[in-house]
């Protein structure tokens, strides 16, 4: 039996599985879903129609009709709708109606590659290939300071590191598909890894893991 190519990146906010994810999408020549856009595009549309968090019934109709033609708008990347997307990550509601489209993405007949928080547990359990991609609060909170103060000068680090810590507290204990390693993942600790050692171990993890199935 042939498996399609499935490689599933999870792990905390500002970890680096992002830019890993793209680079082994681009040796693979595979597709690839940021699923984090997914929810920081609901985030966004609840707080631009001036929505609370409990009104569950249209928030699920947003996640039910989002358009993921429109991910690509860079608001979407600041540092307010990842909060905003923290918080409706939580609502099982929402990540009900965003898997779907999630589950066929990951299992279109070339296969794909995906990061998020619960691609190896949820959405792709069955993925041959699972990374967990981490590194320390405080580098993360760094790397990711110095990403978003190109456009925000007045940005302090220490608040990026108090909004790392929450995300990262909201998305590890929230009742639904939590942040958390699958049994068969293999860890990557990227906290005194550069980028390009960071996509070495990350291509040697994909070669080792794919030979042997
Ligand atoms: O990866 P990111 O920072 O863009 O994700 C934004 C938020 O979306 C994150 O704090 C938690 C949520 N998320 C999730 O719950 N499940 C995913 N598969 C991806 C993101």
């Amino acid at each position: 039996m042939t498996y399609a190519l499935i490689i599933a990146f999870d792990g905390p906010a500002a970890s680096g599985k992002g830019t890993l994810a793209s680079v082994i999408a681009q040796d693979y020549d595979l597709p690839m879903l940021d699923t984090g856009l997914i929810y920081r595009a609901v985030g966004f549309l609840r707080a631009q129609r001036g929505l609370t968090l409990e009104d569950v019934e249209q928030l699920v109709e947003i996640a039910r009709t989002l358009d993921t033609q429109t991910l690509d708008n860079p608001e979407l990347r600041g540092r307010e709708a990842g909060e905003w997307a923290s918080q409706v990550a939580a609502l099982p509601e929402v990540r009900e109606a965003l898997k779907r489209f999630q589950i066929d993405f990951a299992h279109q007949p070339g296969g794909a590659v995906l990061d998020g928080r619960d691609i190896g547990t949820v959405i792709a359990p069955d993925a041959p290939v699972k990374i967990f991609v981490t590194a320390r609060a405080e580098v993360r909170a760094h790397r990711r300071w110095l990403q978003l103060v190109k456009s925000n000068p007045d940005l302090a680090y220490e608040d990026v590191l108090a909004d790392i810590r929450l995300r990262d507290e909201r998305d590890s204990s929230r009742s639904s598909a939590p942040l958390s390693m699958a049994d068969d993942a293999v860890l990557l600790d990227t906290t005194d890894l550069g980028i390009e050692a960071a996509i070495e171990h990350a291509r040697r993890i994909v070669r080792d893991r794919r030979g042997s199935f």
